[in-house]
């Protein structure tokens, strides 16, 4: 029998997740516990790159994105699931990158110049800032990772992780594998303004929200645009609820809701309270599991424990071996 590769990926703490992030990566990560050895890690010290000056609200982040991996159905008896933070080695190999990492790499780097002008109110002309990549290789080279699910944005950090690896191993011997990047497929959901999905557009559905803040987002949600009055026959297929009954309808409502919107049968209304019923039923699962999970915060704070101390056990080997390699 061959050996199951190994993947990791990570995400920054950033409070609740959203459906976006549900369809999206989260989605990919579950599907991939059965096929391969996976490491799911939640980037703390990422977050700091940035949110440098607020770091209060941080350890509740962590928490409340374990509990969302758990109740959506990602499986710590699975999978590996930690905190970048618990493995301290991240840090020493990051400390060992940096000495290897020309700083043009880092410059060229698309998503800094990209974020650096989107934050622009921020000083993010920082050593960590600029340095994000190398912390970022160094979580995933430290578990000799094979493959690394993330969405397109986090490509080019994925080759700045292939460069710095080779340039480790040309210098001091062969320790690190490559990692491919594996692309995660998008998510099909938009927020409710019909812009990407984002907490920071507050046009989210969270996964931790109640029923009557589903069914109130719902009720907001931008639909036809050119269908003003009840009467106007509508156009479900620019129409984001339609896309949304797709995902959480069963085909005789979807079916229904396309041939009465189009002959002014229905208004958006009804059409919205439909859709949030079952969107509320869909959520209903992982809102159950979130409250088994809010209750026991002692078991939450074990299954971090224990994930945490399974990763660094394969941390630390690899350590050694860079020491050892490097002769330190
Ligand atoms: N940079 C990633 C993001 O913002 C999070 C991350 C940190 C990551 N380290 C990683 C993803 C290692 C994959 C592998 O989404
Ligand atoms: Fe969209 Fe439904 Fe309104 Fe048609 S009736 S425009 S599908 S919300």
């Amino acid at each position: 029998m061959t050996r199951k590769k190994r993947i990791l990926s990570g995400m920054r703490p950033t409070g609740h997740l959203h459906l976006g992030n549900l369809h999206g990566a989260l989605a990919n990560w579950i599907e991939m516990q059965d096929t391969y050895e996976c490491f799911y890690f939640i980037a703390d010290w990422h977050a700091l790159t940035s949110d440098y000056d607020d770091t209060g609200n941080i350890s509740d982040y962590v928490k409340n994105m374990v509990i969302d991996w758990l109740s959506a159905g990602l499986s710590h008896e699975k999978s590996t699931l930690f905190v970048q933070s618990h493995v301290k080695e991240h840090a020493e190999l990051f400390l060992i990158l940096s000495m290897i990492t020309p700083v043009p790499w880092l410059e060229r780097n698309p998503t800094y110049k990209d974020q650096i002008a989107q934050l622009g109110n921020k000083d993010l002309s920082t050593f960590g800032f600029m340095g994000y990549p190398v912390l970022q290789a160094a979580d995933i080279i430290i578990y000799k990772a094979d493959c690394v699910p993330v969405g397109i944005d986090q490509v080019p950090h994925v080759e700045i992780t292939r460069e710095i690896a080779r340039r480790f191993n040309y210098f001091y011997g062969n320790i690190f594998p490559e990692p491919q990047a594996i692309l995660t497929k998008m998510s099909k959901v938009l927020g409710t303004d019909r812009r990407k999905m984002s907490k920071s557009y507050n046009n989210a559905i969270f996964l931790a929200d109640s029923p009557e803040e589903i069914a109130s987002s719902v009720s907001k949600m931008i639909t036809d645009p050119d269908r003003q009055r009840k009467n106007d026959p509508g156009n479900p297929d620019i129409c984001n609820v339609f896309d949304f009954h797709k995902l959480y309808s069963d085909k005789s409502l979807v079916d229904e809701m396309n041939a009465e919107c189009r002959k002014a049968g229905i208004g958006c209304v009804a059409c919205k309270k439909k859709m949030a019923a079952n969107l509320i039923n869909f959520l209903e699962p992982i809102r159950e599991k979130r409250s088994y999970y809010e209750q026991r915060p002692e078991l939450v704070a074990d299954i971090i424990v224990t994930g945490s101390n399974k990763a660094r056990k394969i941390a630390q080997q690899t350590m050694e071996e860079v020491r050892s390699a490097m002769k330190i």
